[in-house]
């Protein structure tokens, strides 16, 4: 069972190549989220966690829904990293987390993929993304034939500690929040910001977008708005906006 939580398309698009190539069942983590549905999951295949770095570790979001659930069946379990850089010590949580859920990993492994943190890191030019894409391809496909035979991913050198450690639980005190959110005039009311954000934490009132205190920074409410009506404070005007996947 191949299990995603994304925001920005990439991460899902890593997971449905795996279940594509492993020919496994993919479970959008988001859906769950958003139903607040945490029922009981069973595979017979290893469970593989396919999620983004954030400051170097898994989403808090994500984590917690893992550790929520009663996962029966195996217990076996791989987790992939999707990241515009590195993903730091990431490695060392899942660890932590697989000790906890009394899961036997079977390997973690990152995927450079194009930065989708607009309101953060901000973004790249699309020809910059194509490439980065293009690239990436050959790591997820390997990644898949290693999940489908079953077999332990290599080993990946973990980056420094800072990150991870240090700036993480800082960049969740200080720099996520939906306060900087709002809704321009180019906003057509079509609702899939709402629709899209896995926290429910986007609602139209009066046709426009509102945004309450449970936020992930997951970006998928401005990255996927299809008439670019959104914008997080000044750091985003006149940045291209990148989501992978239809709109
Ligand atoms: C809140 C936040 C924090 C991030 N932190 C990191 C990071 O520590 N290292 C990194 O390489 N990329 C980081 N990124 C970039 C994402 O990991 C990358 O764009 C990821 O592929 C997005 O996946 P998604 O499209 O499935 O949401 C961060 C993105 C966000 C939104
Ligand atoms: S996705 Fe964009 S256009 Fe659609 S309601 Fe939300 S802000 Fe408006
Ligand atoms: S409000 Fe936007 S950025 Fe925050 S969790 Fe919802 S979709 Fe993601």
């Amino acid at each position: 069972m191949v299990l995603y939580f994304s925001g920005t398309g990439n991460s899902r698009y890593v997971a449905q190549k795996i279940a594509e190539i492993s020919c496994d069942d993919v479970i959008s983590i988001n859906q769950r989220l958003k139903a607040q549905d945490y029922g009981r999951i069973s595979s017979d295949k290893p469970l593989v966690f396919v999620g983004p770095v954030y400051a170097g570790r898994l989403p808090r979001v994500m984590d917690e829904y893992i550790k929520k659930v009663n996962f029966t069946g195996t217990k076996c379990a791989y987790f992939i990293g999707t990241c515009a850089q590195t993903p730091w010590m990431t490695v060392e949580y899942v660890e932590k987390l697989c000790k906890e859920k009394a899961f036997s990993l079977l390997g973690f492994n990152s995927v450079v993929m194009p930065q989708g943190y607009i309101a953060g890191g901000g973004t790249k030019p699309k020809e910059v993304n194509d490439k980065i894409l293009k690239e990436a391809e050959p790591k997820i496909i390997k990644i898949a034939e290693t999940i489908r035979d079953m077999k332990m991913l290599p080993k990946e050198q973990p980056g420094k500690a800072m990150m991870s450690k240090i700036l993480n639980p800082m960049m969740y005190a200080m720099m996520i929040s939906a306060k900087g959110f709002t809704a321009t005039d180019k906003c057509i009311g079509c609702g899939k910001c709402e629709t899209r954000c896995p926290l429910n934490n986007v609602k139209l009132v009066n046709g426009k977008p509102t945004w309450g205190k449970e936020c992930t920074h997951c970006m998928a409410c401005i990255a996927g708005c299809p008439a670019e009506a959104i914008e997080y404070g000044k750091k985003t005007q006149g940045k291209p906006r990148y989501f992978l996947g239809e709109k």
